[in-house]
């Protein structure tokens, strides 16, 4: 694995492998590092479309709407390198801030105002606009064929789809189911903050969405009821948000809706940790 700080460095090695290498495709892993099983099981599977397999680590300040949350995420770069090498991994791009942003914070601002004035995008100004900044500019000096996102961040995914959409971008989106730990809790870079009491009340998330799928399957597909059950069930902690969505406009079904389809999405504060989870119905 050859580690990649700068970003002509990375654009010359893509620019040279894709003249060398017509027909290969370069994959890329996006990442704010402290790398779980989620994010080794995304380069596990873009590696079947890809044979150059580039996984990118940057914490990216601009996405966090929160001083105390981008201090506190976690970081363990030598932990990160030390699983990637067990990997088939040709590139670790690990960009440095003032190279990402060499004029301080960008003044630019992407949104998608109705994707975005729901869900994540109500209590986390500016997080989106971030999100899709970066994102643009990796595929801008990586160059990739394939890009995967894990479908925890659903919002997110919604949104790297739609601007791959709108701007013609030459990539192919892939995504990556959430995985769990054996208790149902997903896998987040956060989830070393909770203290053991909390993440056994962390359970309840997975535990109420996993019932709403139950509900769902079982026939019981009307909007209000499956928004009960989850309120009900996560009635005694901080709720941001917890309720059914159409899985591509992300517009929230009314109580008297009937359900064929949607993505069941929550985010609750444990203690003073913001998770979020989700489940396609
Ligand atoms: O999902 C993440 O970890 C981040 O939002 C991403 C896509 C790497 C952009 O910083």
């Amino acid at each position: 694995m050859k580690i990649i700080n700068n970003i002509f460095e990375m654009q010359e090695f893509s620019r040279q492998y894709q003249c060398q290498n017509p027909h290969k495709k370069i994959g890329l892993v996006p990442t704010m590092g402290y790398l779980h099983e989620g994010h080794l099981s995304l380069m596990r599977t873009i590696q079947s479309s890809c044979d150059c397999l580039v996984v990118s680590i940057f914490v990216n300040p601009i996405q966090f709407n929160n001083r105390d949350d981008l201090e506190k995420y976690p970081r363990d770069i030598e932990h990160d390198i030390a699983l990637l090498s067990g990997l088939d991994v040709d590139i670790l791009f690990m960009p440095g801030e003032i190279d990402v942003y060499p004029k301080g914070v960008p003044e630019i601002f992407m949104d998608y105002p109705k994707l975005t004035n729901k869900l994540c995008g109500i209590t986390r100004p500016g997080h989106f606009s971030g999100m899709l900044v970066i994102v643009h500019n990796l595929f801008q000096w990586v160059k990739p064929d394939y890009a995967i996102f894990g479908l925890k961040d659903y919002q997110q995914f919604i949104l790297i789809k739609k601007m791959i959409a709108d701007l013609a971008m030459p990539v192919k989106i892939l995504s990556g189911e959430i995985i769990r730990d054996p208790d149902g809790l997903a896998l987040s870079s956060r989830n070393v903050r909770l203290a053991p009491e909390e993440r056994i009340n962390a359970l309840v998330i997975s535990s109420t969405l996993f019932k709403i799928k139950r509900e769902f399957k079982s026939g019981k597909n009307q909007a209000g009821y499956l928004k009960k059950i989850l309120h009900e069930s996560l009635h005694k902690f901080k709720l941001d948000y917890a309720s059914v969505y159409d899985t591509d406009t992300l517009v929230e079904f009314g109580d008297n809706d009937i359900i064929k389809s949607g993505v069941a999405a929550v985010a609750v504060f444990i203690g003073e940790i913001r998770l979020i989870d989700n489940l396609i119905l």
